[in-house]
């Protein structure tokens, strides 16, 4: 059996999710393969195609985590779907992808899904989306243990073709939106990548559990950071130290920004939109301070481009990918463009992505040539 899951891009409400915000991600159209056939044994055998890693797992004596490495998000996944019931079988996996590591697109997210809905498979249970993206979260923070929020998950989970996800991270209640009809998004890579599970997300995450409990002395009834008010902020700002003022600030004004550009998805103003993801990243780089010298440049040169609505760092932050959003009609010149001059910036050839259409997560009949060759070699 051939199975899928898309990577996700972010179109705005970035560090939101941990701090019980809405978000509004989508599935981008790269993916995480997995292939797998089941055998009546209890070891799953693993092959790990992007670092030519083979792994065997015994299903009654799982190892105890480790820190980094694909092996930990397997792992981590098997502990997850065990502790939820499900009695998982033995079999071969090969596990693959056109989805890039480390950028900021959600490969971690995309693997446990993909690979959680295969191993369910095989054990000849079914599980619905929303499901799926809470075992995969658990999986995540509890097992790799990074204090990541459920945006990835879900909106891997709940991909689907052209359409945005508004996510209330609290509530989990989401709601689809239209993508922008006159205009597309564009991800590039700044040339430095990064690892979610170095520990930058957690001391954001730790930074943002001390504001909020600075917060709760004056206003016990609050119960995370994105229920603040600009009002309250400002009016208790004495409580906290210049850091954790920014990174409220970050968060009070990244869940406005998430509200209006759901109003213009919904209206089709892609200008609007794109004036919100310019505020975004001046927020994510000078309060919540998750950018880094490579993706200012590369949101700086997306801008320069002829047709750039708008543009900001995507994802975590500290490397990785940013995202723009580009008029249709100006799009093959602003990617050459782009394309050039980042090349030029990095020194090697450069990956940029026109976002097409995502297909959702499930089971595929074909996937693309070189995962299937890879597979009868
Ligand atoms: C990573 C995490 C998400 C989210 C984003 C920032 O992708 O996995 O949960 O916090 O960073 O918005």
């Amino acid at each position: 059996m051939l199975y899928q899951a898309p990577g996700r891009i972010n179109i705005i409400g970035e560090h939101l999710d941990y701090n019980g915000g809405s978000v509004i991600p989508a599935g981008l159209d790269l993916y995480t393969w997995v292939a797998a056939e089941g055998q009546n044994d209890r070891v799953l055998q693993l092959h790990f195609m992007h670092q030519e890693l083979d792994i065997t797992v015994d299903l009654d004596a799982v190892p105890a985590m480790q820190a980094t490495g694909p092996e930990s998000y397997i792992h981590a996944m098997i502990r997850a779907l065990t502790e939820a019931g499900y009695e998982l079988k033995g079999g071969n996996v090969v596990i693959g992808g056109n989805l890039p590591l480390g950028a900021g697109m959600s490969s971690s997210a995309s693997l446990e899904t993909v690979l959680g809905l295969a191993l369910i498979d095989l054990c000849g249970d079914t599980v619905d989306g929303s499901t799926l993206a809470r075992l995969c979260h658990r999986a995540e923070s509890e097992f790799v243990g990074v204090q990541c929020g459920v945006m990835d998950q879900l909106a891997i989970s709940l991909a689907e073709v052209r359409r945005a996800i508004l996510i209330n991270c609290t509530t989990q209640q989401h709601q689809q939106l239209p993508f922008p009809g006159r205009s597309t998004f564009v991800l590039a890579h700044c040339g430095r990548s990064r690892q979610l599970a170095d520990g930058s997300l957690n001391r954001r995450h730790d930074g943002c559990m001390t504001a909020l409990g600075l917060l709760q002395q004056a206003i016990p009834n609050l119960r995370n950071l994105a229920e603040l008010g600009v009002d309250q902020l400002l009016h208790h700002r004495d409580l906290l130290s210049e850091e954790h003022f920014r990174i409220c600030r970050h968060v009070v004004s990244e869940v406005q920004r998430v509200s209006l550009a759901c109003d213009a998805l919904k209206d089709g103003e892609d200008e609007d939109l794109g004036r919100l993801l310019n505020e975004s990243h001046t927020s994510l780089r000078d309060d919540y301070r998750v950018s880094c010298k490579e993706l200012d440049h590369t949101v700086k040169l997306m801008r320069q481009c002829k047709g750039t609505l708008g543009a900001r760092m995507m994802g975590a932050g500290f490397g990785g990918c940013a995202i723009a959003l580009v008029r249709n009609e100006m799009l093959s010149d602003m990617v050459v463009d782009l394309r050039t001059g980042l090349s030029t910036a990095i020194g090697s050839a450069a990956w940029v992505h026109t976002v097409g259409s995502a297909e959702p997560v499930g089971r595929i009949e074909y996937c693309s040539e070189t995962f299937a060759s890879r597979l009868v070699s």
